[in-house]
């Protein structure tokens, strides 16, 4: 049996700039309020919690005398405005790599592009990206999508257009809308804003799992990131999504020899460390069970 971990499971350098930053506010100041829960990780959020922070699902949720953090995903442009109407003290852990999304929109958006983002609507990440724009937003999440859109809007493949991505989008899916897009539109700027921790995981991701029996995805269900590592890995191999240890007593692990472990952005090493030791604890015993029935057999 052999269990590898991919060097790139975990935190990257995004949420562990927001993690410590949340940790430091906890420490000076004694309310402190994050827009959000600052990762998609109960018990960190939990953690926080116990030293005062506090997640809240709106600005207006935020006391005049607290600190608002703003989440690694970033916020809308009327987040920005409001927290400075209100002089609310603010730290903004926003991502660079998303911040310089937020630039880019705004700049073309404001020269009159058509702003084209491959990822999920309803992620946080692209609302708050759709919040930099000030001029017509199309969202899509494959290349077929967003022929439909180039189909089925008059003009758009003439006008001007700004593409970018979230940046966890899925590479391949990518590559996929830069070709077609290129093939109907005639004034577009693509800009590949797919996070360089994002291509890394998912390339070490895609590798493991053609090399393994069994992959063990670990992270939170509602994490954007890693549903696209289950995704991935699933192309490959058997693949299964935990976000604690406990969960992996619920599978058979029965022909299962060579097990790959990678993890969302926003999951904690301990828990990484706790799934491997679990693991490994639970191949064990099944190579001891099946060597006691061989024993029995003879
Ligand atoms: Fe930032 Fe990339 Fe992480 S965009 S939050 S470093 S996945």
């Amino acid at each position: 049996m052999e269990i590898t971990v991919a060097k790139t499971a975990g935190f990257c350098f995004g949420v562990n700039r927001a993690v410590d930053l949340a940790f430091e506010c906890a420490r000076s100041s004694p309310k402190v309020c994050t827009l959000g829960p600052i990762i998609h990780n109960p018990q960190l959020v939990a953690q926080l919690e116990a030293q005062g922070v506090r997640a809240v699902d709106d600005l207006s949720d935020v006391p005049d005398d607290a600190v608002v953090i703003i989440r690694s995903h970033g916020v809308t442009r009327q987040i920005y405005d409001e927290i400075a109407a209100r002089k609310l003290s603010c730290v903004d852990a926003t991502c660079p790599f998303v911040a310089k999304i937020h630039r880019i929109v705004q700049e073309k958006s404001a020269a009159g592009s058509t702003i084209l983002i491959a990822g999920d609507r309803e992620h946080p990440e692209v609302q708050g990206i759709f919040g930099h724009c000030t001029g017509p937003v199309y969202f899509f999440k494959t290349a077929d999508e967003l022929l439909q859109i180039c189909y089925n809007t008059p003009n758009i493949c003439e006008k001007s257009c700004c593409m970018v991505a979230q940046t966890t989008f899925h590479t391949q899916e990518w590559e996929n809308c830069v070709e077609s897009a290129k093939k109907v539109c005639t004034n577009l700027e693509i800009f590949d804003t797919i996070c360089i921790a994002t291509v890394k995981r998912q390339e070490e991701a895609r590798e493991l799992a053609q090399k393994s029996d069994l992959m063990i995805v670990v992270g939170g269900r509602t994490s954007s990131n890693t549903a696209k590592l289950f995704q991935i890995c699933r192309e490959f191999t058997r693949s299964i999504l935990v976000e604690r240890a406990q969960e992996l007593y619920d599978y058979n692990f029965a022909q299962v020899a060579k097990v790959g472990v990678t993890a969302g952005a926003s999951t904690p090493a301990c828990i990484i460390k706790e799934v491997r030791n679990t693991m490994s604890e639970i191949l064990k015993n099944q190579e001891e069970e099946a060597s006691f029935e061989e024993l029995l057999d003879q």
